[in-house]
């Protein structure tokens, strides 16, 4: 059985950038849909008992796609925490980041241009590769960076659900307050851990 786990913060921490109504939504009616949808279809089938990773790297259609998108909720929750001013990344991290973009702006410039260019409904990333080296990247629909073999660092979910609400079609006004919300701590402790 998979399981809706609750935001790691109050309904209302995300204001003024993302409001209680976004999250009623976005997590209360579309992230638990997804999580509900998986629970019927793999009844009685071998990805009972499998975490949502191994589901992911070895499903397709509509298993796929509703594993990958429970799963892709419960990281970009993680990766956002009540607005801060100067929120920004420390230590190895921002190593990283500037050692692949020059700089911190560099950085938010081209991760911001990928998810207000990203054609379709999906996500942009910050990932790790094999080899270490940071990239960011779009993925359309349900699609996950773990099936390419990268190490999900950060997200930001450019499905309409996410801001159609508050910010109506102004993607772009959502992709630039959001960084205020980043959870660096988070984000960080992604790029330790792997
Ligand atoms: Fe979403």
């Amino acid at each position: 059985m998979f399981t809706l786990l609750p935001l790691p913060f109050e309904k209302d921490a995300l204001l003024p950038v993302i409001s209680e109504e976004t999250l009623d939504y976005h997590y209360g009616k579309h992230h638990k849909a997804y999580v509900d949808k998986l629970n019927s279809l793999v009844q009685g089938t071998n990805f009972e008992g499998k975490t949502l990773e191994e589901v992911i790297l070895s499903s397709e259609w509509a298993i796929f796609n509703n594993a990958a998108q429970a799963w892709n909720h419960a990281f970009y929750w993680n990766c956002l925490r009540a607005p801060k001013e100067s929120n920004l990344p420390e230590g190895q991290l921002l190593e990283g980041l500037l050692q692949t973009f020059g700089t911190f702006e560099a950085f938010v410039e081209q991760f911001s241009t990928a998810a207000v260019n990203n054609f379709w409904s999906g996500r942009t990333w910050l990932v790790k590769d094999q080899e270490g080296k940071l990239k960011i990247l779009n993925t359309s629909n349900a699609g996950n960076p773990l099936t390419d073999h990268y190490i999900p660092l950060l997200t930001i979910d450019v499905w309409e659900h996410a801001y159609y609400i508050q910010h109506r079609n102004a993607r772009a006004a959502y992709v630039q307050s959001i960084f205020s919300l980043i959870n660096w701590d988070f984000v960080t402790s992604q790029f330790m851990k792997n």
